[in-house]
């Protein structure tokens, strides 16, 4: 009778073993590659502070789960029914061991509560960096536009940012609620239609960080990225220097054929292109589209094929977004990505 038993305990631990080694692989899968929308590489102070807020309260969570996994375990193991045993004594009202389960849960939370807090406040509260560089930050149904007011530059979907200097973010929206969120940067923080919210931090390390809106506002709501580019101080003069100025001159045919297309179509009266006829507000700024690394917030890298995808189908791209759909023929819409490009 008791052999069935013996195997049927056997394939049991043999399925539990397997079961376990099959999850805790795909559990160290999920640590590796390249996840650009990592909370879990922070490149600047703000950043910086969640990271280590959150790796204390991960190590007190491991240490709990570890004591009670080890209690359980060991309970399971040492007054496991055999037979011919007798039900273990039960054990009612051991004052040492009631305070010690009250308590220590008690002061591990006290001890999460007072970093938790004291970060809550140094976060929240607003740079007094003199020096910040103020970036006005609006968000619209489904892009971003920013602007540097001591500069007089208005980008869409991208920040250049200067390394080492605090930026100081004056969060807006155009429309409903967004929320900005660069995971390697900082934290969350909500554009509210009506008032204006902030938001500061100092890149560490240059490179191109990706962010993502994360409120939902709508169809496109998941297709509203952005990229956060850290220069050098030197790079950023330059790039601040050229975007701080009206559209360069066309030279090229295709491109000067595609800025005819652009005028006479419906694309000037939501979209500004410095320096040209082109004073649309509704739509991004395209004055320096061309040196931008992607297109429709953050979804396509900006080349000529998906210049020209986007375009031709922007409906079917970015479900729902706001830009219509322009009837053109195939030489237009390429000479209209040739005149955009252009725009460096
Ligand atoms: Cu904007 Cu979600």
């Amino acid at each position: 009778m008791d052999q069935p038993n013996a195997r049927q305990g056997l394939l049991n631990r043999r399925f539990l073993l397997t079961a376990g080694v099959l999850l805790s692989a795909v559990a160290w899968a999920g640590c590796g590659g390249e996840y650009p929308q990592s909370a879990l590489h922070p490149r600047s102070d703000f950043a910086d502070r969640l990271d280590v807020l959150f790796r204390q309260i991960f190590w007190w969570a491991m240490g709990v789960f570890v004591v009670v996994e080890a209690a359980i375990l060991y309970t399971i193991f040492r007054w496991r029914d055999r037979p011919g045993r007798d039900r273990p004594k039960e054990v009612h009202g051991h004052i040492l061991m009631e305070v010690g389960w009250t308590l220590a849960p008690a002061l591990i939370l006290v001890a999460i509560a007072i970093p938790t807090i004291r970060t809550i406040f140094i976060v929240d509260r607003p740079t007094t960096d003199p020096n910040a560089l103020v970036i006005e930050v609006t968000g619209h149904q489904w892009w971003w536009e920013f602007e540097y007011p001591e500069m007089d530059i208005v980008t869409a979907n991208e920040i250049h940012i200067p390394l080492g200097r605090t930026i100081d973010l004056r969060l807006r929206s155009a429309d409903v609620m967004h929320s900005f969120w660069v995971p390697r940067l900082g934290g969350k923080r909500d554009l509210v239609p009506g008032r204006e919210t902030q938001l500061w931090f100092t890149a560490d390390s240059v490179g191109v960080y990706w962010g993502q809106c994360a409120e939902f506002c709508g169809t496109s709501h998941a297709l509203m990225g952005m990229r956060v580019i850290v220069d050098t101080p030197e790079d950023f003069a330059a790039w601040a220097a050229v975007n701080a100025g009206d559209a360069v001159q066309i030279t090229d045919a295709q491109a000067r054929a595609g800025r005819g297309v652009f005028g006479a179509n419906a694309c000037v009266s939501c979209h500004r292109v410095g320096g040209t006829p082109a004073e649309g507000q509704f739509g991004p700024d395209l004055t320096h589209f061309g040196s931008r690394l992607t297109i429709g917030a953050g979804i396509l890298d900006n080349n000529f094929e998906n210049l020209v995808r986007w375009i031709d189908s922007t409906q079917h791209v970015k479900p729902g977004n706001l830009m219509p759909e322009v009837y053109l023929s195939a030489d237009q819409v390429a000479q209209l990505a040739a005149y955009l490009l252009a725009l460096r």
